[in-house]
């Protein structure tokens, strides 16, 4: 048991790579708090592995405010916070209008920098912090102008933050997951027979022949949170299967 009797709160918790990682968390003995925007997913998570759990939006600080003050309530001081939620709406450059701009910054970026602030009020000394970033911040794809810039800002606050929460016993690092088969795709737009060609394509792009599992990222991210990395701060780990550094054979 890895994470006895510690406190682990997640963004986006009740779907995919937040939803997995809760889930390794609590098997690891870790009490678990999730928050995310859909109650009926969050009510089935609840159910399943009973989670504690907070519906709010990630945009609007009172409902993170809320979300760190029930957990020490009911848990006591936060080891760990997972910064995971994000979504991915990807449009080509010339069609990506404000309201994309606007949402993408306000959840993907605005939300983990207020995630963290929030986050302060409640957390240990030591504690352990892990952002959720992509390789879309490195990989230059079509259409993803705003989400890349998104993530790549995500990456900064894992440097910029360490530095500044060290002192306070606190690390930071990203977790950098390659094309995950996750709900998100599902989230798109795209009917299921576009999003089924787009899965194959992808992995025609893999060089280890698959799409990661939202498992592959949970397990890097409970090491992040772990003793074990206690020497790693104000990095990024990239869990992709090769997408970013390796051709496909
Ligand atoms: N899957 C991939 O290929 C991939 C690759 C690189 C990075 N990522 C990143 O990994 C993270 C998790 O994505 P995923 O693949 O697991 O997708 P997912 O299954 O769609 O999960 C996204 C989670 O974020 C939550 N969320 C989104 N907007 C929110 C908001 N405004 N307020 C509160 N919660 C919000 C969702 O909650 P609701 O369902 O309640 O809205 C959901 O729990 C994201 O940051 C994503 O950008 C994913």
């Amino acid at each position: 048991m890895r994470f006895q009797n510690k406190t682990v709160a997640i963004t986006g918790g009740n779907s995919g790579i937040g939803l997995e990682t809760a889930i390794a968390f609590k098997d690891q003995g870790a009490n678990v708090a999730i928050f995310g925007r859909n109650a009926e997913t969050l009510a089935a998570a609840q159910q399943a592995h009973g989670f504690l759990t907070i519906q709010g939006d990630v945009t609007n600080r009172a409902d993170l405010d809320a979300f760190f003050a029930t957990t020490k309530e009911q848990f006591g001081k936060v080891d760990v916070v997972f910064s995971n939620a994000g979504i991915a709406e990807f449009l080509p450059f010339e069609a990506a209008d404000a309201a994309h701009l606007d949402r993408t910054l306000d959840i993907n970026v605005k939300g983990v920098f207020h995630t963290v602030q929030a986050a302060l009020a409640v957390i240990n000394d030591p504690a352990s912090i892990i952002l959720t970033t992509s390789v879309a911040n490195v990989s230059g794809d079509p259409n993803m102008s705003v989400y890349a810039a998104s993530k790549a800002a995500v990456s900064t606050f894992a440097r910029t933050l360490s530095t500044e929460l060290l002192p306070k016993g606190i690390r930071v690092n990203s977790i950098c997951p390659g094309p995950t088969d996750t709900p998100i795709f599902d989230k798109m737009g795209m009917d299921a027979e576009t999003t089924v060609a787009t899965k194959e394509f992808i992995k025609t792009r893999m060089p280890v022949g698959r799409m990661g599992t939202a498992a592959d990222i949970a397990h890097a991210v409970l090491f992040l949170a772990s003793d074990e990395s206690a020497f790693i701060v104000g990095s990024e780990i990239t869990a992709d299967g090769g997408f970013i550094n390796c051709a496909v054979a």
